[in-house]
């Protein structure tokens, strides 16, 4: 029986088709199917698995005591932070991000900070030469860091080497430039970036070495992301950040050792990346005088309260479809608040543009954001400004009424801190004790159109 030895796999999301198309089914990528070579020419070699018996597994009981994940702390808090509170022995991490975002100076400075802190480390670079990462060390002042490094991309010699040198911390950067001989396919390609994460995978769970393997986010499709082994590892963290803005993001999108949507702020200087230990300050720190359509929104990101302005300007529209344009919160989101606002609260965006932008090059996604958001708009529509000290939040159901967020206390706390005076917050909200802030409790949108900018039309 004729077998097919090649397959057609997309590389943004790794759905496998018998034949080429224009268009991936499953991620709606264009252009992103490639021809590759299929894992094994031949199939299984058992035509079902109980042709042939297995070995019998042990089976342990849920009651069992397990001892507490021993964890290495870097010394650098916001990547301890978003790691769940140290490196886990014997776990993969995934950090993915676009080309040129600092992924290679940020594993630098911590393959140096855990070095120091007594693991031994080694740094795998794919992409660049031992000299260059070395140059870039000194330029970090690492110098001295007890890091080896090597420049190689066959994934058999870096695991003989592995294997002999027993370090306890790796970093491969990155996983697209590795190279497994037993598969035919370009490295990049779906089919190697999966062999080579689940070689290094299995190889780190079995000597209990803790891998991080770099991960470039590709937007042409050319080559396979990190989207294709997000399932294989144990942790997967991006790294983002605005081109024109100096501070970048690390954000947790999954973790099995810790909590999820944790984030790290760092601040790219001269010398690297820069722990930002007061994230609030730094994203507060653009405002200026009290403007309209300027709102500061008290959010948790993780388990951390943070603030940040949203910003909204509504104009004019030329166009027969007025814009509805936003950056760094979600555009679905806006169009069910301008909707809310027309159908429960009479105010109408017909012929208006509407611009909604989250200061700084943060990403919002917290529903708490609702309210700001709303506020932003009406405030910039009726060219009336919210109070510079006034911090707000709470999420907007589809009756245009308030429900209430989790961690009241917190971000009042944190709003507290940074000099804020009032807040405007649902009524419902549970609050446990006492921060000074002036909580104007609002049961409904409709109440708080009118208390705060009167009659609208
Ligand atoms: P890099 O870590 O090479 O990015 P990636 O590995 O994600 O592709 O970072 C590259 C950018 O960082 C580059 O544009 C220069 C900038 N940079 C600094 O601003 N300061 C520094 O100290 C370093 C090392 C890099
Ligand atoms: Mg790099």
């Amino acid at each position: 029986m004729a077998r097919t030895t090649t397959q057609f796999v997309c590389s943004a999301c790794g759905a496998v088709y018998k034949k080429w198309a224009g268009h991936c089914e499953a991620c709606g990528g264009w252009n992103t199917i490639h021809e590759e070579a299929a894992l094994s020419a031949s199939g299984p070699a058992k035509k079902t698995l109980g042709a042939s018996r297995g070995k019998g597994m042990a089976l342990s009981s849920l009651a069992e005591t397990e001892a507490p994940l021993p964890r290495t702390v870097s010394g650098i808090g916001e990547l301890d932070r978003v790691l769940g509170g140290g490196l886990v022995p014997a776990s993969v991490v995934l950090v993915g991000g676009d080309p040129g975002i600092g992924k290679s100076t940020l594993l630098l400075q911590a393959a140096a900070a855990f070095a120091g802190a007594g693991v031994k480390t080694i740094y795998v670079s794919g992409e660049e030469a031992a000299g260059q990462v070395r140059m870039r060390a000194q330029r970090l002042g690492l110098g001295a860091a007890p890091v080896s490094l090597a420049a190689e991309t066959n994934l058999r010699d870096i695991l003989t080497t592995l294997d002999a040198e027993r370090p306890g911390f790796v970093i491969i950067d990155s996983i697209q430039t590795m190279w497994a001989d037993h598969v035919e396919s370009a490295p990049g390609s779906v089919s190697q970036v999966r062999a080579a994460s689940h070689e290094l995978t299995s190889f780190a769970k079995r000597r209990g070495i803790s891998v991080v393997l770099v991960g470039h986010v590709t937007k042409d499709g050319q080559i396979a992301g990190p989207r294709v082994i997000e399932h294989m590892v144990d942790t997967v963290l991006y790294f983002e950040g605005e081109r024109g803005h100096q501070y970048r993001i690390l954000r947790a999108v999954k973790n099995r050792f810790g909590p999820a949507d944790e984030i790290g702020v760092f601040e790219m200087t001269g010398a690297g990346l820069a722990e930002v230990l007061n994230p609030s300050e730094l994203f507060l720190s653009e405002r200026d005088r009290p403007a309209s359509g300027s709102v500061v929104f008290a959010g948790i990101e993780g388990t951390r309260p943070l603030l940040v302005e949203i910003q909204a300007l509504v104009a004019p529209s030329t166009l027969a479809t007025p814009r509805r344009q936003t950056v760094g919160w979600d555009g679905g989101r806006l169009s069910m608040i301008l909707a809310v606002l027309e159908a429960r609260c009479g105010v109408t965006f017909g012929g208006l543009d509407v611009y909604l932008n989250v200061a700084g090059g943060m990403r919002v996604s917290e529903p708490a954001a609702d309210l700001a958001v709303a506020a932003a708009i009406l405030s910039s529509r009726q060219d009336v400004p919210i109070p510079t000290d006034t911090v707000v939040f709470g999420e907007i159901s589809l009756s245009g009424a308030l429900r209430p967020v989790s961690q009241a206390d917190q971000r009042l706390k944190e709003a507290a801190k940074l000099g804020f005076a009032a807040a405007i917050a649902p009524s419902q909200m549970k609050l446990q004790g006492e921060s000074g802030i002036t909580v104007q409790r609002i049961d409904d949108l409709a109440g708080f159109v009118e208390t705060t900018f009167g009659a609208v039309e």
